[in-house]
């Protein structure tokens, strides 16, 4: 499987993202404020693979404390807990997995554990969000294989891939699963402009399963869709709204209205660490605005004229009613989604 990140000892080691498919180079992280820069700078990306990262830098950060008494201990962690949901505002995961460790250490803090305690229960909930992602990507897979169908063409966007992923993936975890089930699959990956996550890291990681791959710019979609080439489309997500509205990599949003336009379903895979039923609508999901360098520039080589104005929201949201279901590790789930998703968490409490 492929080595998105891994803890080894008191670092966290990561495939830099940013390096891929040239170079496969691999950052060494030794201090929390190393993994949020990590994620910031999109080391590592991807919504579950970034609350991974998050839990992981926490523990370490906190591993590497010279408090000598839980009190300090908390400050500092309180303080590493800020760094950390700082670093990107839409994928709910990383918010998701902050909750987690601060839960975990409040509990250790309850029943008056050692800082040495403390310690190890936070390596442990990380470890523990680590291997709960990837069990949760191949349950989904194995969920989101049903609605493929024996033969199919399935456009994706962005990377929804092990890399974005603890492992296996979500949008490309039910591409892995279909094709585990023996179904005919071929993709075809958007590129994913500006940070090219379909180009470079779709194409690469499907390539090397051996999955027939296709990458097309971000503006062939609707064409290929209107000469019958395209049976399915499945993107992952970064934040989903309790009614079901999907925040994910820009350019979805026009991918979903093709697809409905050209009747061809529209699929969305994720964890349900992917879901925030605090959210009422996709209105309320904060939209990460990124450097317009990503824009101008590729590769270091500048292609705006100096002086034009750039635009760069990192998502958008895709409206429910244009999703013909969530794929997630506890099933398939169809509108309306205000029911559904919330059923989907209590099922999850069984
Ligand atoms: O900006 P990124 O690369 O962190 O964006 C997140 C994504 O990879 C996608 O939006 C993806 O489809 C959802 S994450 C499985």
């Amino acid at each position: 499987m492929l080595p998105t990140i891994a803890r080894e000892s008191h670092v966290v080691v990561m495939v830099d993202q940013r390096k891929l498919p040239t170079k496969e180079v691999y950052v060494r992280c030794s201090t929390a404020a190393e993994v949020a820069r990590a994620i910031k700078t999109m080391v590592i990306r991807g919504a579950p693979a970034i609350g991974v990262a998050a839990a992981m830098g926490l523990a370490i950060g906190i591993r590497g404390s010279k408090a000598t008494g839980t009190q300090k201990l908390a400050a500092e962690f309180y303080k590493l807990c800020e760094l950390m949901a700082s670093t990107r505002p839409t994928a709910v995961n990383l918010f998701w997995a902050i909750d987690r460790m601060k839960r975990s250490f409040a509990a250790g803090v309850e029943v008056g554990e050692s800082v040495d305690q403390l310690k190890d229960r936070l390596d442990l909930e990380a470890a523990r969000i680590h291997d709960e992602d990837v069990a949760s990507c191949r349950a989904l897979g194995a969920f989101g294989a049903c609605v493929v169908p024996r033969e199919a063409r399935i456009l994706t966007h962005c990377n929804a891939g092990a890399l974005a992923t603890a492992g296996y993936g979500t949008a490309l975890g039910v591409i892995r699963g279909a094709v585990e089930a023996g179904k005919q699959v071929t993709v075809l990956a958007d590129e994913t402009r500006p940070f090219l996550q379909g180009a470079r890291l779709t194409a690469w990681e499907l390539l090397r399963d051996g999955i027939e791959t296709t990458v097309i710019t971000d503006n062939m979609a609707g064409a290929l869709m209107r000469q019958g080439l395209i049976d399915l489309v499945v993107v992952g997500a970064d934040r989903i709204a309790a009614n079901g509205d999907t925040a994910n990599k820009i350019g979805t949003y026009t991918v979903a209205v093709l697809a409905r336009e050209h009747q061809i379903p529209f699929y969305v895979a994720a964890p349900l660490s992917t879901i925030d039923l605090r959210t009422p609508d996709g209105s309320k999901i904060p939209i990460e605005e990124r450097s317009p360098k990503e824009v101008t520039h590729l590769a270091g080589t500048r292609l705006t004229p100096a002086g034009a104005q750039v635009r760069n929201p990192a998502f958008d949201v895709t409206p429910n009613h244009l999703i013909a279901g969530i794929i997630t590790e506890r099933g398939v789930f169809r509108a309306p989604y205000l029911e559904s998703l919330k059923a989907a968490f209590e099922l999850a409490e069984v």
